[in-house]
């Protein structure tokens, strides 16, 4: 969603505010900006749509601009107000001395926004960021202290926000300042740097402070001061920042999105590193805190995730239970939030979330949290404000995933979920998992084997890429499979496509079967297999054309399908993390065939921070 770069040293401040945006583009957005103070007068330029636009304008007057060495930043997708220059941040006061970026929502805008109008400060956008920057003017014309502004201010704002501030007449001060919204503090030496997330600023420093809620720092070349809403001051907690640079370069792949998906070996490799250590072992999970004979006696689960996550959680609701015999519920966080639901002390609560910053599932686990449960965080971003609440601490280390596109963070939840698993069956004394160890261990090379034979995939993607809509059918632990294969389709093609159960076919859906309907089953050897291939041929005989991704080398499959994506054999209780990576090339080749921007789909961002 929104992103937050603020610069102030000796260097020339856009050019670090433009590099810092264009690493948050992964995020989603619609509209940038930047404010800078040139010859002592706070300039602003904004631009509608890509960041290209507003590097254009950029370009035009860099000589002038390129003079500020104190300037922020902002990338907007648009919640209040269309995504227009006049509602791009940064924002400012009647006498355009103030700008203000933001990140959130505030709640209370409209009131604050009429009495701010009675005492005469005039609107330019429909957004509610703009009331911040007039409160702050407001304030600053009692006191004459920018941070004092800022806290007086933030006292008045109900809702969730990153804010950065600057101050014509203070040429040497940036304040900015969090609630339920991420910002991170950088330092550097005779310059320091704030944003919203980590990418803005591993190419310039590792050494950063990670604001904690209601905190305010002030930032100046050469200092960072940070106090509580109370004025106290606080201590700074000097974090090393967890990844390098060349985290977020595509390294020669035309797309995040693919490089990301062919690091996934290496991720399963990671992920299992130190807790599968031999087949004959127990799983070591130090991350989960909750004592044995608690984790034993558990007759709950709850999961809660949204998007990718959650069909990571509904593979984690198959296995626990089939391994554990306890009884898992998973749901959407944004339905879990506004229902009673039946949670206490001794229900374990899981939430699921790459970013680690989805609205609906801290708001959920927050919840869970009040009523006692241990909260258990699977996530990619052990730096989130979602591990920030956790009992239990998960991180996936799937390293940092620029493509919008959830791919390489899902296959390393996945994997933590067989751990997880097996984890939680060992300790409740049940030992018979060594054969799905084994596969676990050899996984990286079958996926290693499909990534080698990318090419037939893309020549099915072509085949298919001009299909409107699109049906994927799989049973039992394979169905979450289907689901995240339409989403994919869905978030980066924009083609219409829906994941069902294959014995739910037959009820109603396959009244929209022809031949302008292409049907993808998996078909995994196992328990469902024939059961999925009679629903194929139902499939069939209406006339759709079909597509399998199977492990079986059967020859009969041929005369049914128009296509085979063929993948190594793996047990069935597996195979999710394996089937899943034909359907992400999938994706990708159709989006990539019809040029789409596949690392930044429309309307969709990294990060859903509102509700
Ligand atoms: C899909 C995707 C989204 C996210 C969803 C939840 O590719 O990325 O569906 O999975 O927005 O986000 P997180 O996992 O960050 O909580």
């Amino acid at each position: 969603m929104c992103g937050i770069v603020g610069y102030i040293g000796y260097r020339k401040a856009v050019d670090i505010l433009l590099e810092g945006l264009t690493s948050l583009e992964y995020r989603g957005y619609d509209s940038s900006g930047i404010a800078v103070n040139v010859d002592g007068k706070v300039q602003l330029y904004k631009a509608a749509g890509k960041l290209q636009n507003l590097k254009n304008i950029v370009e035009k007057n860099y000589a002038d601009i390129s003079k500020s060495t104190i300037g922020i930043g902002h990338i907007r997708w648009a919640t209040h107000g269309a995504p227009t220059v006049e509602n791009a941040h940064p924002h400012s006061c009647n006498c355009g001395k103030v700008a203000v970026v933001h990140n959130g929502i505030i709640e209370n805008f409209k009131e604050l926004k009429e009495k701010l109008e009675k005492n005469g400060c005039t609107f330019r956008s429909q957004t509610d960021t703009e009331t911040i920057a007039h409160l702050i003017a407001t304030k600053f014309g009692e006191v004459h202290d920018l941070t004092e502004a800022v806290r007086l201010a933030t006292k008045e704002i109900e809702g969730a926000y990153a804010i950065c501030v600057m101050h014509q007449d203070l040429k040497d001060t940036i304040v900015a300042t969090r609630r339920n919204a991420p910002l991170v503090v950088g330092l550097g030496e005779g310059e320091n740097y704030v944003a919203s997330d980590v990418p803005a600023l591993i190419q310039y420093t590792k050494k950063a402070i990670y604001l904690d809620e209601n905190q305010i720092a002030t930032l100046t070349p050469n200092s960072v001061d940070i106090i509580d809403i109370d004025k106290n001051p606080v201590e700074k907690k000097i974090e090393t920042l967890p990844w390098e640079p060349v985290a977020l370069s595509k390294m020669g792949y035309k797309h995040f999105m693919l490089k990301e998906i062919h690091e996934q070996p290496d991720v399963v490799r990671n992920v299992l590193s130190g807790k599968l250590r031999a087949i004959d072992e127990n799983i070591i999970l130090k991350e989960v805190t909750l004592d044995k004979e608690t984790l034993k006696n558990l007759n709950r689960i709850q999961i809660v995730a949204c998007g990718t996550s959650l069909h990571a959680a509904m593979v984690g609701k198959y296995i626990i239970e089939d391994f554990c015999g306890i009884a898992v519920d998973v749901e959407p966080s944004s339905e879990y939030i506004y229902r009673k639901t039946i949670t206490d002390k001794n229900t374990l609560v899981i939430g699921v979330s790459q970013s680690g910053e989805t609205a609906d599932t801290i708001t959920a686990v927050r919840q869970a949290k009040s009523k006692g449960s241990h909260i258990l965080i699977v996530t990619n971003r052990p730096d989130s404000t979602m591990a920030r609440e956790a009992d239990s601490l998960i991180p996936v280390n799937a390293g940092i995933e620029v493509s919008v596109a959830a791919t390489k963070s899902y296959m390393a939840q996945l994997i933590s979920f067989y751990l997880l698993a097996i984890y939680m069956a060992e300790v409740k004394g049940i030992n018979n998992l060594n054969e799905l160890k084994h596969e676990l261990i050899v996984l990286p090379q079958k996926i290693e084997k499909i990534l080698a034979h990318k090419e037939d995939i893309q020549k099915c993607a072509r085949k298919f890429a001009n299909s409107k809509d699109f049906i994927f059918i799989a049973r039992g632990i394979n169905f979450p499979t289907a689901l995240e294969g339409a989403l994919k389709l869905k978030e980066i093609s924009y083609i219409n496509a829906t994941g069902y159960t294959a014995g739910e076919l037959k009820h109603g859906p396959i009244a929209m079967l022809d031949e302008s309907m292409p049907v993808l089953s998996i078909l995994m050897k196992g328990k469902v297999y024939d059961k999925i291939l009679s629903n194929s041929e139902e499939a069939k005989a209406r006339n759709a054309r079909m597509i399998a991704l199977t492990d079986s080398d059967d020859t009969k499959l041929n005369e049914l399908f128009e296509c085979i994506i063929r993948i190594p054999e793996i047990c069935e209780i597996l195979s999710p993390a394996l089937a899943v990576v034909p359907l992400q090339l999938l994706a990708y080749y159709i989006a990539e065939f019809l040029g789409k921007d596949v690392d930044q789909p429309r309307n969709l961002a990294k990060s859903v921070t509102v509700e």
